[in-house]
Order: structure tokens, then sequence, then C-alpha cells
């Protein structure tokens, strides 16, 4: 049965260090392995926040013939308590190590819980895929190479294979929906659009909450657009190089058939998004830009105005590109 936290409460064990740097990726991967394992979504369906379960009662709810299951678990789950990502008692009658019982942190239940709403366990998995490790292990070598390869991603692995891609697709339909549902209280901009295309839409997921005439574009971007009186570019341009996105919008304000009309962007802006920069740094040899350089994107590409649009939500800003005459 399930305990309430009335125990007696030692959240790190005694003579274990916690959060040691070189301990990172063992970290990272110890949770990799409890969400693939389910153990997060088996200890929030257990009970209120402070429930707590031992490795056994945990390990009859995981399939597995192996009988040494609830001892790894159990080691595993230590470990990732004196990290701060369970919180840990001993029973006040026992002073027996497989006593031990687990229970969710408050960030752990918000982050990590796949039915919590959040994107994190889906990006939690993208990020520990054996080509993202690859990828990082090239840092080194992509600061010194002298032939200024675009990214350590492609270093290591050349473009994202099909697999990859579906599990990115998944993960960024899912932080849609928070997204669009916060953006949409600040920005009212979309309900005076008549026709919106999605360039760069993955899998049509962009669609959440917005227009039920949203077109999805496909084909190469960087080639040439079909005419729209809206263009939407959702978390594209901090893929590309300067160059790139210059090209990118160029086709767009060619796209765009008359003046008065727009593209309209979003973007996090820098700062506010260092760890989303380093991820660009490493994938794909973009960056997140502040509000002035993205302005100058615009402006190089022929655009004659841009309106900013902070939502007030992780440095999310929506920002229109307007065109004038020819
Ligand atoms: C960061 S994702 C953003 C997807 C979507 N806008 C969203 O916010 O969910 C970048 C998208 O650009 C698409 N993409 C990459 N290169 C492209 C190209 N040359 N032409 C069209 N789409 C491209 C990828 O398939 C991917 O779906």
């Amino acid at each position: 049965m399930a305990a309430e936290n009335n125990n007696q409460v030692t959240n790190l064990p005694e003579g274990l260090v916690a959060c040691s740097p070189a301990s990172f990726v063992a970290v990272q991967m110890a949770l990799k392995a409890a969400i693939e394992l389910n153990v997060f979504n088996i200890m929030a369906e257990s009970g209120p926040l402070a429930t707590q379960l031992s490795a056994l009662q945990i390990a009859s709810k995981i399939p597995t013939a192996n009988t040494k299951a609830v001892t790894s678990l159990h080691r595993i789950l230590r470990f990732l308590s004196v990290n701060s990502f369970l919180t840990t008692s001993l029973p006040l009658d026992s002073d027996r190590e497989e006593d031990r019982l687990f229970g969710l942190t408050a960030m752990t239940a918000s982050m990590l819980v796949s039915n919590a709403g959040t994107s994190m366990p889906f990006l939690f998995l993208l990020n520990t895929e054996k080509a993202e490790f690859e990828s990082l292990d090239k840092l080194k070598n992509f600061v010194l190479d002298p032939d200024g390869a675009t990214c350590p991603f492609e270093m290591a692995q050349g473009r994202p294979d099909s697999r990859l891609s579906k599990m990115f697709g998944q993960t960024m339909g899912i932080s849609n929906k928070m997204f669009f549902d916060k953006m949409m209280m600040v920005y009212g901009g979309f309900s005076e659009v008549e026709e919106l295309m999605d360039v760069g839409g993955n899998e049509g997921s962009t669609r959440f909450n917005i227009l039920s005439h949203l077109n999805h574009v496909a084909g190469d971007m960087f080639e040439t657009l079909p005419n729209s009186k809206t263009i939407l570019l959702k978390w594209i341009l901090h893929n590309w190089t300067d160059e790139k996105c210059v090209k990118l919008l160029q086709n767009c304000w060619r796209a765009l058939p008359q003046a008065g009309v727009k593209v309209i962007v979003l973007e996090m802006v820098a700062m506010y998004t260092v760890t989303l920069d380093f991820a660009m740094l490493t994938k794909c040899g973009g960056k997140e830009r502040t509000i002035s350089e993205l302005r100058g994107l615009a402006l190089a590409a022929g655009f004659s105005n841009v309106n900013i649009f902070p939502t007030g939500n992780n440095g999310i800003h929506v920002l229109e590109f307007l065109k004038s005459s020819e």
C-alpha cells in the first residue's frame, strides 16, 4: 500500500554526495530509465504528491521477469533522490535500506509525469538519444574545425533520420498547445487574418487553436512559396543562419501578394533562451536572436516595418513583418 509521507525524513542518505558535475550524464540517463520504466507515472497515479512508494511497490507495476529488478530500481531511485529529483524517507520503525520509500518532488511531478501536459518527457527522451550524445561529443572539434562546420550534429550525423524527426515532431506538437493557449491571451492578430500559410509547419502541429483555414505548405521553403495574404513562421528562423533567414524571408516577401500584408513570426528572444540557443548551436547551426537582430533580418529581406508583441511567457514574442509597396 502507498504510504503518506509521515516517515523519518532523510532526503539525502548520509555519506552520499549529491549533484557532482561529473555525474550529470549519469543523472540524465537515470532519469531517462525512470521515464522509460514509467516510474514517475506510477508514482503520480498512486496518490497525492506526498505519497511515497518502495522500489518493490513500483517494480510490481513494471512487467519484467528479472528477479533483480527491485534492487536495481531501488539503487536508481536512491541515486535520483540524492540528486533532488525524488523525495525519500525511511519508515519510523525501520532502518532497513530496502524499506526506503520514494516520492515525486513538485518539480518532477510537473515536468516528468507524462499526463502533466508538458513535452518534457518527450524532450528528455529526444535529448538522450545516442545521436545527441555523439553530436555533443563533437563540441570541441566544432569550435576548432578549420572548415567552419555548420553544427556538431552535422559533423556527427549529417541530417536527422526519420525516427529522430518523428520524435522531434511529437515533442513540438505537445509544446504547441501550452504555447498557443498563452500566446492567444496576448496577441489578437490572428482574428483579423483571412488566410494563413504555415511555412515549415511540423506535421500540421501549429494548427492548434489558431484558425480553421490555416494552410500547411509542402516543398522547400528556400526555393519558392505559393502566394498567401499572411504567412506564419513559427520557430523557424532560429534554426537557420542569418544568410538563410534573409533568403527565406525574401521568399516570404515575394509570396505576399500586396502591400499591407504580413509574415507573423513566433520566436523566443535571446537571453531568455540561453539553453535553447545552445541547442540551436549544437543541433542545426541556428541561433536565438534579440529583437533588434530579428528586425535587422526583416529589413534586410525588404520588409518595411516590424511590430512586436511580447507574450510575457518565457521570452516568447510575436513579431509582424509588414510589407509595404514593391
Ligand atoms: C523547429 S521546427 C518548427 C515546426 C513548426 N513550425 C512548429 O513550431 O511546430 C522546423 C521545421 O522546419 C521544417 N523544415 C526544415 N527545412 C525545411 C525546408 N527547406 N523547407 C520547408 N520546411 C523545412 C522541418 O521539417 C521542421 O518541421
